[in-house]
């Protein structure tokens, strides 16, 4: 459905009724509101009506608004879900980099990234570890000790280490750029 409509004719107060019905009515709704003007009026509108007096009710509304520092949602990239496997996973993400910088293939990066991504989801790291991982060399060998997969190992030891160490530099920093 679109809404459209020159300015004050009432686009707004429509899609606040409609997301007031769903919430009320138990339905799921996301709004992402780039302005903020809806969202603050639907809580409002919300909290003149009984519907926080349930206890349950505050738990199935979630409110997220990145201005706030002091309640900064965090999201993990590399965490599972239900049923998904490793390395499943870290070929979704390596997807999105290649999507994102447009590299039709890109197997030195694509055999690096996915390699450290194992390592890190097997440790239940972030993505925030991933230059660690592939460039201190004690931290990556502590955290391997983790993963069981004997290809990852074998990426490691027989082919990453043994790269001539300048060709290691370039394929690592032409990696680690693109995260
Ligand atoms: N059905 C309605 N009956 C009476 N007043 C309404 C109705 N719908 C909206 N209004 C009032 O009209 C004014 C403008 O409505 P609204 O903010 O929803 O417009 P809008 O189309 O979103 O405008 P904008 O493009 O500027 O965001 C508000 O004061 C609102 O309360
Ligand atoms: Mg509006």
């Amino acid at each position: 459905m679109h809404v459209v409509g020159t300015t004050g004719k009432g686009k707004s107060k429509l899609l606040e009724h409609m997301i007031f019905q769903d919430i009320v009515n138990n339905r799921g709704v996301a709004l992402v509101d780039p302005h903020g003007n809806l969202a603050d009026d639907t809580l409002s509108y919300l909290g003149t009506t009984s519907y926080f007096n349930d206890q349950s009710n505050l738990k199935r509304l979630v409110y997220i608004n990145p201005s706030r520092r002091d309640y900064s949602p965090g999201i993990n990239l590399l965490e599972l879900q239900e049923n998904e496997g490793l390395a499943e996973h870290a070929n979704d993400i390596i997807e999105v980099f290649k999507r994102n910088w447009r590299m039709d293939t890109a197997p030195i990066f694509e055999d690096i990234m996915f390699n450290a991504l194992m390592v890190l989801i097997a440790s239940k790291l972030t993505i925030l570890e991933l230059p660690r991982v592939i460039t201190d060399s004690s931290n990556r060998n502590s955290l391997l000790s983790k993963t069981k997969d004997p290809s990852v190992h074998h990426f490691f030891a027989e082919r990453f280490e043994k790269w001539p160490k300048r060709e290691q530099t370039i394929r690592v920093e032409s990696s680690l750029n693109k995260i």
